[in-house]
């Protein structure tokens, strides 16, 4: 049972705290056994029981509950780096997708790739996650958009958490584009949807959450409405990429289907917003997306005053966000978004949990919940967000393992 010292600082993010707790600890000590954590507190009140229980140094660092990263596409073949020029040169997103790249184009990739071979990607950039705190990711399909292909994608993700020990937790996204054998019929991909991917995901437990990108160009909300009475009804709760490029009433939307999250949310109504707080919808900001695309940060402050919890995620993918780095993204929620130091650690702690129906188990540094934590070698979150370095993160810790 090992008793963790040396820890300068140490933040437990409560669950039940308000925007700004994190409840930090100064001179912390923290206690496992069998990955889970036992007692944490101030090293002077540790409890004699644990006097002869092996000591393992934090060598003085700040120590956090393992990263969540709570929005995450970290299964694709090939990348868009020339959209990202194009991009740059002032064509736009959905423009771009017209012209058959976007989304579009990592789905031809993505389907020609073999099982093992998208394994190794995902491999590789789940290294880079871990490297930078990350214990816990959402990971989505979305770039099959066929039975096989889609299936294909969350067997890499079973097999990647079986062979990591990372908690990965996985998102059906069949609803995420009309493939091309579809183009002239939509319901038709539709019918597949609901009728064979759906079905057969919940089959093979697959997916916990089903997942729909509700725009112009993509699906509509009484689209998305179909796709989650089906997922309802098989056991997937629906999360929603949801008024990304504009207001087509997604948080409203996700609030009356019981979505768990909604995600995005630059062009969020204030209709949108009350229906999310009275539903217990969790917001999760993507702002390395606004970043890339060039989009106005989501409200927070709107949806924090309204009692929205505001989570913060990659939306690590080939298109609209392409690194996959979670300490980034709280720091430019801090910058673009106005969240605090402490907002922006419990987003991406705790608050991530909750968007992913897992607050109860990992996201915070108290009894009962898994022993993952991270070490970053800087005397505060807010020291750390300041002058943000990328190697500040030195240990990922899971279920009492290092990394
Ligand atoms: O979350 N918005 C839709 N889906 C992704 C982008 C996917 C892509 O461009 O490949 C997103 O931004
Ligand atoms: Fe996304």
């Amino acid at each position: 049972m090992p008793v963790l010292i040396d820890i300068a600082r140490l933040a437990t993010c409560p669950p039940d705290g308000g925007p700004d707790d994190i409840g930090e600890v100064e001179d912390a000590a923290l206690v496992w056994r069998d990955g889970v954590i036992e007692w944490v507190g101030r090293r002077l009140d540790l409890p004699t029981r644990y006097a002869d229980e092996p000591r393992q140094s934090a060598e003085g660092a700040l120590v956090l509950p393992g990263l969540v990263d709570c929005h995450t596409h970290l299964c694709f073949a090939g990348d868009r780096a020339d959209e990202f020029t194009e991009r740059l040169r002032g064509t736009p997103y959905l423009e771009v997708a017209k012209r058959g790249g976007g989304i579009l184009k990592t789905v031809r990739h993505t389907r020609a790739a073999r099982e093992d071979e998208l394994l190794a990607l995902a491999q590789e950039r789940l290294d880079r996650m871990i490297r930078r705190g990350v214990t816990t990711a959402e990971v989505k399909s979305g770039y099959g958009l066929s039975p096989e292909a889609e299936l294909k994608q969350l067997r890499v993700y079973r097999q990647l958490a079986a062979e990591t020990g990372v908690r990965l937790i996985p998102t059906v996204l069949a609803a995420h584009a009309v493939p091309p054998e579809f183009a002239g019929d939509r319901a038709a991909y539709l019918g597949v949807v609901c009728g064979e991917i759906l079905p057969a995901v919940a089959r093979e437990g697959l997916a916990r959450f089903s997942d729909a990108f509700v725009e112009s160009g993509a699906f509509t909300p009484d689209e998305a409405r179909r796709v989650f009475e089906v997922s309802r009804q098989l056991g997937l709760t629906p999360k929603l990429h949801a008024d990304q490029l504009s207001d087509t009433g997604g948080g409203a939307l996700a609030a009356d289907v019981g979505a768990i999250s909604a995600d995005h949310l630059e062009f969020v109504s204030e209709r949108s917003i009350r229906a999310m707080a009275a539903a217990g919808t969790v917001a999760v900001s993507l702002p390395l997306a606004t970043l890339v695309l060039d989009t106005p940060p989501l409200p927070a402050q709107a949806l924090r005053e309204a009692g929205v919890p505001v989570a913060v995620a990659t939306d690590f993918n080939p298109g609209s966000a392409p690194v996959c780095d979670l300490p980034l993204a709280m720091w430019a929620a801090c910058v673009r978004q106005r969240m605090t130091p402490a907002q922006v650690l419990r987003g991406a702690t705790t608050v991530a949990a909750r968007a992913l129906g897992i607050q109860d188990e990992v996201g915070s540094l108290l009894p009962g919940y898994a022993a993952d934590w991270i070490g970053v070698d800087r005397r505060s979150a807010e020291a750390w967000m300041y002058d943000f370095a990328p190697d500040a993160v030195t240990q990922t810790v899971v279920a009492g393992d290092a990394r």
